[in-house]
């Protein structure tokens, strides 16, 4: 663990589903304290209680809460439920998360085509989620191309992670919790540019469905990310 990592807490907000709770599992590997977030309290008592089997370690630092304890208590806050939560997700937690970096996981899937871009009115989730939560919030969107079937294991994944964000810092700040999580994450510059992050899901999505397989994932040629270490 890096001493720089000793204080500093995650919330995922919605933490017990597939994807969150595999970033929980990475971050809390990697020596951060982890807050799960859910509805119930009880459900993320008992996936903080999964979790820290799973790590074999009793000392990990992986707390159940309700969602707005989690992002009161944090230093960062991840959002990562399916997109018809996310509105009624971040009204809830808005309060807390000013002065903060939201980290949006979400993709504006819009069933059954989830094969097919489909973006909201504000350009894309983490678009609208800025346009929920104001401007005393970074907001930076990641993940979207990592599929849950990753993260719970210690196996190197090859798909890289695009970092959109409002900032320069908070992009930078993202990354290293990307890195954090064992995986390589590339400045893909402004909040503007997470529509074709967060499609290139459903193109992924497609992939996967074409071609018989569960997790096509997306990797940076050309390009060296010496720059983010
Ligand atoms: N699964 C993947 O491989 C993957 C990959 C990349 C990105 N994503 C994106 O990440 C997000 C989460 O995906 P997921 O597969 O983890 O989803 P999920 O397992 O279906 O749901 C995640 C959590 O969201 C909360 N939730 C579910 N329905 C809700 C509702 N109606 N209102 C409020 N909260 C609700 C639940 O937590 P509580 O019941 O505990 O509140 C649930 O455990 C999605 O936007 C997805 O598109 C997923």
């Amino acid at each position: 663990m890096k001493d720089s990592q000793l204080l500093l807490s995650i919330a995922v907000l919605g933490g017990t589903g597939k994807e969150g709770k595999g970033l929980a599992f990475r971050w809390a590997r990697a020596g951060y304290h982890v807050f799960i977030g859910s509805r119930a309290e009880e459900k993320a008592i008992a996936t903080a209680n999964e979790l820290r089997e799973m790590l074999g370690d009793d000392g990990a630092s992986i707390i159940g809460m309700d969602n707005l304890r989690a992002a009161r208590e944090a230093n960062f806050v991840v959002i990562s439920v399916p997109y018809s939560a996310h509105r009624d997700t971040l009204e809830t937690v808005k309060s807390e998360l000013q002065g903060k970096i939201l980290i949006d996981v979400t993709v504006p899937l819009v069933p059954p085509k989830v094969a097919t871009v489909q973006m909201p009115a504000a350009g894309s989730a983490a678009q609208e989620a800025r346009e929920i939560v104001g401007e005393g919030v970074q907001v930076c969107a990641a993940f979207q191309n990592i599929s849950y079937e990753h993260l719970l294991d210690d196996a190197d994944v090859e798909c890289d992670v695009l970092v959109t964000g409002t900032s320069k810092d908070s992009r930078a700040e993202t990354i290293k919790l990307v890195e954090a999580a064992g995986l390589k994450g590339w400045d893909a510059g402004p909040i503007e540019n997470s529509v074709v992050v967060e499609g290139l899901t459903s193109v992924l999505i497609g992939i996967n469905k074409k071609y018989g397989s569960t997790h096509a994932g997306i990797k940076i040629t050309g390009a060296n990310n010496v720059l983010n270490s």
